[in-house]
């Protein structure tokens, strides 16, 4: 059979099991909405150690001594006190290591890091310490790599030693370059035999950072969030934007300034799964809302900067004495005109000039703030009014991003859209984590869940705010996480999302970052433990949209299965008589590139011709193909992580007709996504 003068009006019959052919119409010529720049972007929450001990690479758990148990992370031995009024006002505690009174009994402190530290042979890292000696003079503290776990003859990793003096506090660094690999390595400082010195501030990092940042991101991590391309970067969370209670919200303005002077935040997330308890997960804010902008900048995404409207989780805290009275909120709304003025005011601003003082005296040219997280009902609505206010009167041109609450759907959602749209917010931010119905629309999710699957938005009124889909992820009825058939059905419902780009703006997955020893929430894009990581499928799911969103949609329709007399076109969604089929169509002005994503959701193969109407002749179609031909069930893993991956391919595009329409004709496989390029 000749591929290329095929036509659509064929049944495309192979050797292996094929369904009849699905005839699409993509409208080349007319296109349509644009698709917003921020359409597929990041969402991050300090969950499952995605800050400390994730992508923030400080390796030293607890560095300044200010959790709650002062030597958490820590072993000691010989004379080591507890002292509490150290050079930082913020995080006062530090250490006093006092010679023992005989040369061989060590006075040490050692850290056991984040499931302990991962380190790598060759590599240089920085051993940093805030210092004195109390009663003057010289002291020396020796600063080894150990692995104590394995008990070879030689514990040592690596060592370096600095040299302190004076009775000032001073900061002293020194290079360590371990000659072995090991993941669970332990920091080791032990003092002088004869000397009193004063310890403070404790902290290693490897050398070679993100972009070579001293107080920087794990390499490998940061980098896989570049190269989803995303075009938004939602932080810094989540429910931890609100707290467990007032007192644990997350305070940007703690997290600025010098690393050694933010103060330690509770995370909620240690203690909120009583199945998943890690008293030790606390926020130092090392990773802070200046290098949250920085990381932006870099990895070229929009900032979305998430904070307090001064309700703590509505889910734990229910009665309205557990929130900020109406006449006490001025200060949380303080924070959300300084942060503008953080993020984009000018470096003689008080707050424009921490961020020059920071390294960073250009804006960072924020454009979208968003005010809480999950909250619901009038408490919501009425603390939001007067953000609205004073941002709209100060920062006309700030988008504001509101919430609908914790619901994909129901009487809370409704009315927390109402409220949006009467309080002219700009987007909204809806969440769902929701089953495969949900997802794939099928007819059992209809009845739970309304509007659901790739129609979803369809129906949404365009007059109102945008839809910013800022947390959602296929949670599979049989607890799957990331498996590769619940990202698949993810990959189905994004095609709902791209069809109407008119209406929704941007969309962010669940959470990036997931420490395989240390999670306490599923699914979530990124997983790694000391030494590696693996992308989920979901990751590549997610890659494949933003990196070929396009810049404007290009109707594509099929004839209604439905309607007797042929003439009804309808989207590709997954209803009935699509055989699991879900499509979408952009075009891209800058490559100018047709691109058609194509997801087949059924056991069966799908035949599928798409006629580019108003382009003609022979091409060939370039392919990124996502498929698993093992168990639906399976998924990347540390030691298999690029298992289920996109595989680039072509498929040679035929004519049609006397006007040598070009036609696209495939078979697209079983259980697969498949994307198509074509030059215009
Ligand atoms: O991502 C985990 C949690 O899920 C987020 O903190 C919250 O916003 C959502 O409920």
């Amino acid at each position: 059979m000749n591929l290329k003068l095929i036509s659509c009006s064929f049944v495309f019959v192979t050797a292996m099991a094929v369904q009849a052919q699905h005839v699409m119409d993509v409208q080349t010529k007319k296109v349509g909405a644009e698709v917003s720049p921020t359409m597929y972007g990041l969402f991050f929450e300090d969950i499952n150690y995605a800050a400390d001990g994730g992508l923030y690479a400080e390796l030293v758990k607890n560095r300044s001594f200010e959790f709650p148990n002062p030597f958490t992370g820590w072993d000691i031995s010989g004379k080591v006190t507890l002292k509490n009024d150290g050079p930082f006002e913020k995080n006062p505690h530090y250490v006093r290591m006092a010679p023992s009174g005989h040369s061989d009994k060590h006075t040490m402190i050692e850290n056991h890091g984040f499931f302990g530290m991962g380190i790598k042979a060759g590599e240089e890292y920085r051993f940093s310490v805030w210092a004195r000696v109390p009663d003057g003079g010289k002291s020396k503290l020796w600063i080894d790599l150990v692995d104590n776990a394995t008990m070879r003859d030689d514990q040592k990793l690596g060592n370096t030693s600095v040299e302190v003096s004076g009775k000032e506090w001073k900061k002293y660094t020194a290079i360590i370059k371990p000659n072995r690999t090991f993941a669970k390595a332990h920091l080791r400082v032990w003092g002088d035999s004869k000397v009193t010195t004063d310890v403070e501030h404790v902290s290693l990092f490897p050398v070679k950072t993100f972009k070579g940042r001293e107080n920087g991101m794990r390499e490998d991590l940061a980098q896989a969030l570049a190269d989803v391309h995303p075009g938004v970067f939602r932080f810094p969370g989540g429910c931890i934007v609100e707290g467990t209670d007032l007192a644990t919200r997350y305070q940007w303005k703690n997290t600025v300034g010098p690393v050694e002077n933010r103060p330690l935040n509770e995370n909620r997330w240690h203690y909120t799964f009583t199945n998943r308890y890690f008293p030790d997960y606390f926020q130092t804010y090392g990773l802070g809302f200046f290098e949250f902008f920085q990381l932006c900048e870099d990895i070229k995404a929009e900032p979305l900067p998430v904070l307090s409207v001064g309700l703590s989780c509505q889910f734990q805290n229910r009665r309205e004495s557990d929130h900020v009275a109406m006449d006490a909120l001025q200060p949380y709304i303080d924070d959300c005109l300084d942060l503008i003025e953080f993020a984009n005011g000018p470096v003689d601003s008080k707050w424009g000039k921490l961020r020059a003082d920071m390294g960073h005296p250009e804006p960072f040219n924020m454009k979208y703030i968003g005010i809480g997280n999950e909250q619901w009902d009038t408490p919501y609505f009425e603390r939001l009014k007067p953000f609205v206010t004073a941002v709209r009167a100060k920062y006309p041109n700030i988008k504001i991003v509101g919430t609908s609450g914790p619901d994909s759907e129901g009487k809370m959602f409704e009315k927390g859209w109402e409220a949006m749209k009467a309080q002219k917010a700009d987007l909204v931010d809806e969440h769902f984590y929701r089953p495969e119905n949900f997802f794939l629309g099928t007819a059992d999710g209809k009845k739970r869940y309304g509007n659901c699957g790739a129609l979803r938005y369809d129906s949404y009124d365009r007059k109102g705010p945008k839809v910013f889909a800022g947390e959602y992820a296929c949670h599979g009825a049989g607890k799957k996480w990331n498996h590769y058939e619940t990202s698949l059905y993810e990959a189905a419902f994004m095609t709902g999302i791209e069809r109407n780009a008119d209406i929704v703006e941007m969309a962010t997955y669940a959470p990036l970052f997931a420490h395989v020893e240390g999670w306490q929430w599923r699914p979530d894009m990124i997983w790694y433990d000391n030494m590696r990581m693996f992308k989920s499928v979901s990751y590549y799911v997610q890659q494949m949209y933003a990196m070929y969103k396009g810049t404007n949609v290009l109707k594509l329709t099929t004839k209604d299965p439905a309607d007797a007399k042929g003439k009804k076109q309808i989207p590709v969604a997954g209803q009935d008589g699509m055989d699991g089929l879900f499509a979408s169509s952009v075009f891209d002005k800058t490559t100018g590139e047709v691109i058609i994503k194509i997801v087949n959701t059924s056991k069966k193969a799908q035949a599928v011709c798409v006629n580019l109407l108003d382009m003609k002749g022979e091409r060939t179609a370039e392919t990124i193909t996502l498929q698993h031909k093992g168990s639906m069930d399976d998924e990347n893993t540390l030691d298999q992580p690029l298992k289920i991956r996109p595989v680039d391919g072509t498929v040679q595009c035929g004519v049609t007709g006397k006007k040598q329409q070009t036609v696209l004709n495939d078979v697209v496989p079983a259980m697969s996504f498949r994307l198509y390029r074509i030059k215009k």
